[in-house]
């Protein structure tokens, strides 16, 4: 497995401004969607491209397209849902999956309740969206509910991840590739990140 963090000044002070408990509900939106950009970014690094013609004002030179029916950007609801207007400015024609988990509070065990996602599915990259990865079991349920529709490459997008999450991901699905800002110190008695940055779901749609 491949576990990616990006190690940079300037995540270093969004995810800083993204913990801190007073920032409103309107600044952690905008960072969760810049933040989702940065990964994107990272997570293209190794994208295919095909060449091409292009016409300058002053000379034709080759040039590169990536295509983006290759992909589909799969977001976890609720909190993975931040995400995607970050990851469509930079890829703006991928198609959208949604998978539906919540995590049960007592087992952390996670539930389904959705899934939809698009057709030919099985012939893209897939690139799953999810702000936290936690215990790792939310993530490794919708790579699983990913790969049984046949899909062969899938990215994970996280903002916060713990050593845990990471270790259950790599042990279940080792041929995934993790990208994550910023990796955190451990979980609590709760299950919760620390030091994290609280509930995202609720903090992304202000609901506590
Ligand atoms: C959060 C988060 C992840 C999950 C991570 O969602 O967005 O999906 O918890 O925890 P895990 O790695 O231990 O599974 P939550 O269940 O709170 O649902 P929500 O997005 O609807 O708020
Ligand atoms: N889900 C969250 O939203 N935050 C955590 O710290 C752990 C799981």
């Amino acid at each position: 497995m491949k576990e990616i963090i990006l190690n940079h000044p300037l995540i270093e002070h969004k995810i800083s401004i993204l913990r801190r408990k007073d920032t409103s509900t309107k600044e952690f939106r905008e960072l969760i969607s810049e933040l989702a950009m940065f990964l994107c970014y990272e997570a293209l690094r190794d994208a295919k491209l095909e060449t091409i013609e292009v016409e300058t004002p002053i000379a034709s030179t080759k040039g590169y397209v990536l295509n983006e029916d290759n992909y589909a950007f799969v977001p976890i609801l609720r909190a993975g849902m931040g995400m995607v207007d970050g990851v469509l400015r930079v890829m703006p024609n991928a198609k959208i999956g949604h998978i539906g988990l919540y995590r049960n509070e007592e087992t952390l065990e996670p539930v389904e309740y959705y899934c939809k996602l698009p057709k030919n599915i099985e012939n893209k990259t897939v690139i799953i969206l999810d702000p936290m990865l936690a215990t790792g079991g939310s993530g490794s349920e919708a790579i699983s509910m990913i790969k049984k529709r046949g899909v062969k490459k899938i990215k994970f997008l996280s903002i916060i991840c713990a050593p845990e999450g990471i270790e259950r991901i790599e042990k279940d699905h080792p041929d995934v590739e993790i990208y994550s800002a910023y990796r955190d110190s451990h979980l609590n008695d709760n299950g919760y990140i620390v030091p994290g940055l609280g509930d995202a779901g609720d903090r992304i749609f202000g609901t506590k």
